[in-house]
């Protein structure tokens, strides 16, 4: 599919994860195969105010490229001045987050509650086409407000007649938050409203479930969010499924521990020690999640002092559970427990959106 001038063929979106899509996981995932990455979400105001947080959340790397940057807002004019300033940074896509549920966002009437409003996500998206300089503009939406009031066909239809260039619709409402299965369904319906790329988002945690989200809407792509947590493999995977038919399945874990070191290194590089070790300590629990003995790891990982012991735990675990199979009940629950789990940016703590 097509993203203004780029092309990325078959490949997949990294989803934008508050706290996780640092330059560090975005670099693993671009080496596995996403298509493009995406930085974590920003306040529009921070962007025109040169806050300092704002401004370290989407800077990149242009070896990151394709990439794009997403942000958080409602006023028109507030927008347009933050496309300006975000496009003098070549982004390759600026996204306006429509989907976020968390109340404080929603109170300041931004991210999902704009759903209620098509005509004001047209204006929005309007006014960040002007101030892009020809940086397509997406949006990212939910299906409605909840279950009675899906009007996700007017929002799409506002989008696209302002000039947006890509929708993201996350089959979910607002009200659903990350409850439920995400409804593809509606996606088909969604593709067929409009005529700019559609790309579906939500529950798609391995290649099989990604290429049943496509083949089932003809949504032109998928955006990936928890599948990729601890698990960039599910691009690679995903990109030879489509080239040779074949999924190549979980990589053992000689190959797990091999990324979670280079991750550790880009966490280190990027933020220093210090920070660097709660994120890396997190990561690595989910690259093991669906390796026997993960249970072992967690007792171990939280009383680790610094990265060079961390290493030597990742080195030796992976040694040590190389030919165990893990149970598949065990791995059920798991799996469960930690799409419920991961969902730490919902605290209101996480939701700052301060300018
Ligand atoms: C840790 C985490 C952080 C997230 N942060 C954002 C965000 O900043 N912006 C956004 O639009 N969505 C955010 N989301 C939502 C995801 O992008 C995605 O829409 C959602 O998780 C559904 O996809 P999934 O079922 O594949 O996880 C976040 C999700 C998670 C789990």
């Amino acid at each position: 599919m097509k993203v203004g001038n780029l092309d990325i063929g078959n490949k997949l979106f990294l989803a934008p994860m508050a706290e996780v899509t640092d330059s560090s996981f975005r670099k693993i995932c671009k080496e596995m195969g996403a298509g493009i990455t995406f930085t974590q979400m920003v306040s529009a105001e921070g962007v025109i105010k040169n806050n300092f947080e704002t401004l370290r959340h989407f800077s990149f790397n242009r070896s990151e490229k394709p990439i794009g940057v997403q942000v958080l807002g409602n006023d028109p004019e507030i927008l347009y001045e933050a496309a300006k300033e975000i496009s003098k940074h070549k982004p390759d896509l600026i996204d306006l987050n429509c989907g976020c549920p968390v109340e404080k966002v929603c109170s300041k009437n931004m991210g999902a509650s704009l759903l209620d409003d098509p005509k004001t996500i047209g204006k929005l998206v309007r006014k960040m086409v002007d101030g892009s300089n020809g940086v397509p503009i997406s949006v990212k939406i939910r299906l409605g407000k909840d279950r009675s009031r899906i009007n996700v066909f007017d929002n799409a239809k506002a989008i696209q007649d302002n000039g947006a260039s890509l929708i993201f619709v996350h089959a979910r409402t607002r009200a659903d938050k990350y409850d439920t299965n995400a409804d593809w369904t509606w996606l088909k319906k969604v593709k067929e409203t409009v005529t700019i790329p559609v790309v579906g988002n939500g529950s798609m945690f391995s290649p099989g479930d990604i290429k049943e989200m496509i083949d089932s809407t003809g949504c032109d792509s998928a955006m990936i969010a928890r599948g990729a947590l601890g698990n960039p493999f599910i691009f690679s995977r995903f990109n030879a499924l489509m080239e040779t038919g074949i999924d190549p399945g979980e990589p053992d874990s000689s190959v797990v521990s091999k990324t979670v070191l280079q991750h550790i290194n880009n966490l280190e590089n990027e933020f220093g020690e210090f920070i660097a070790l709660d994120k890396a300590k997190k990561h690595s629990i989910w690259y093991f999640k669906s390796h026997s003995g993960v249970k072992f790891l967690l007792d171990r990982v939280f009383s680790i002092k610094n990265l060079t012991d961390l290493r030597t735990l990742i080195t030796e675990h992976a040694d040590n559970i190389l030919h165990t199979p893990i149970n598949i009940d065990e791995h059920a629950i798991i799996h469960k427990k930690f799409q419920r789990k991961v969902l730490f940016w919902l605290a209101e703590e996480n939701a700052n959106v301060s300018g």
